[in-house]
């Protein structure tokens, strides 16, 4: 809670000395927050109609927001960069030649053009999940911005409106095609509790993170991660061709009508299909599909019979399914996971998000933590040169404005 005031007190500062201090009623200035967020298991799936387990951080990104007066001037400023980023609500692609501020004006493009009259306005972000970490800093800045513009003018949508806006707004304005995930955790989240969402059809449930004797650790690996210019977009494109050829498989056996997404393919069918794609890449892919959305539902069992070895167990083989059939980690990663399943006193590890940098999270004995960290520090530096950085990990609530 200090934490938040601390957070509230530097957006402040910055708002008031790059917009100047509220006139009058000093409550026009509302404040935001929208957490980052770790996920469990069911990594590179969301896409595909699969299960996943992300949780809500309290690294979050803090945002002042004012109206400005204007019919369409938005100002932009963060509390880690210099200078304004401005753009005019009547020509909102503009906003993309802006060296920063692209999140947040494709955000405001998705709710304009589903209805909400925006008028000008002014905000400052303070963004405290590390970039490029796979922690979704984007998410984290993309619905800051869709709670704030909707509360600002006339608060139209719902929390999970506002984070399929915020996905629209990373496709189509910043040409990163990703999932639901990250924005459906960062609106929807719940203090110490993940979620367990169904990609395809939205629908959730809370699942209470009881870990025991035991803590998440996040370790960095302090490479960056650039999905829109990395492999994501291929990785989509490879498994929109697994679809495809596990439909055309499927009609070879006499299926009438083929499923519909790679998600619904059970193990059983898995077996008797994957086999007949021709291509090796493709039937990775389609293996670690499949296989990890049996296994988020699997994991979310034993979580919820306080099995926590058997937990840690599939995260463990999450890890190797994304590494070997995904092939979405590298070498940073890999060495993180190697190092973390090396010590002890770990119950779990697996790297976490988009991948190709960006963050493991492991499940680690409380008692174990420092020397964990101590552990996994030496053997990473010692096969990459990086040096990691940890976070204690707490699971925080969704998107809130702040009072
Ligand atoms: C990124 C995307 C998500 C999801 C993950 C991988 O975080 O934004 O939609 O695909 O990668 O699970």
């Amino acid at each position: 809670m200090d934490n938040e005031i601390l957070k509230m007190q530097t957006v402040e500062k910055r708002f008031a000395g790059t917009f100047g201090k509220s006139k009058g009623d000093s409550r026009d200035l509302r404040f935001f927050a929208a957490p980052g967020r770790v996920n469990l298991i069911g990594e590179h799936i969301d896409y595909c109609g699969g299960y996943v387990f992300p949780a809500a951080l309290t690294l979050d990104t803090v945002a002042a927001v004012r109206k400005n007066g204007t019919a369409s001037t938005v100002r932009l400023a963060a509390t880690t960069l210099d200078g304004v980023y401005e753009f005019d609500l009547e020509d909102i692609d503009r906003a993309k030649t802006l060296r920063w501020g692209n999140y947040q004006a494709g955000v405001v493009k998705e709710l304009a053009e589903a209805g909400l009259e925006i008028g000008g306005f002014d905000m400052v972000f303070h963004p405290t999940v590390p970039i490029g970490s796979g922690l979704s800093s984007s998410a984290s800045q993309e619905t800051v911005t869709g709670f704030a513009v909707n509360a600002l003018f006339g608060g139209k949508f719902t929390p999970v409106e506002l984070a399929l806006a915020g996905q629209r707004a990373e496709n189509n304005f910043c040409g990163v095609n990703c999932g639901i995930m990250d924005q459906f955790a960062s609106a929807m989240g719940r203090k110490d509790n993940a979620i367990l969402l169904n990609c395809a059809t939205l629908e959730y449930e809370y699942v209470p993170l009881d870990l025991g004797d035991n803590l998440l650790v996040l370790a960095n690996t302090c490479k960056k991660h650039a999905l829109g210019a990395s492999k994501y977009n291929e990785r989509r494109r490879e498994v929109t061709v697994g679809l495809e050829e596990m439909q055309a498989i499927e009609r070879t056996h006499g299926v009438a009508v083929p499923r519909d997404n790679l998600c619904s393919y059970s193990r059983e069918e898995l077996k008797a299909y994957a086999p007949e794609i021709k291509d090796d890449t493709i039937r990775k892919r389609v293996l670690h599909v499949v296989s990890e959305n049996i296994r988020v539902r699997e994991a979310v069992e034993v979580l919820k019979k306080g099995d926590l070895a058997a937990f840690g167990r599939l995260l463990r083989e999450a890890n190797e399914s994304i590494r070997y059939l995904y092939e979405a980690t590298g070498e940073e990663l890999d060495a993180m996971f190697d190092a973390a399943i090396s010590f002890e006193g770990t119950v779990g590890a697996r790297m976490t998000g988009g991948g190709f940098g960006g963050c493991t999270v492991n499940i680690v004995r409380k008692d174990s933590v420092e020397e964990f960290e101590r552990h996994v520090a030496r053997l990473y530096t010692e096969a990459t040169g990086n040096t990691p950085e940890f976070y204690a990990c707490s699971v925080g609530d969704g998107a809130r404005e702040l009072t």
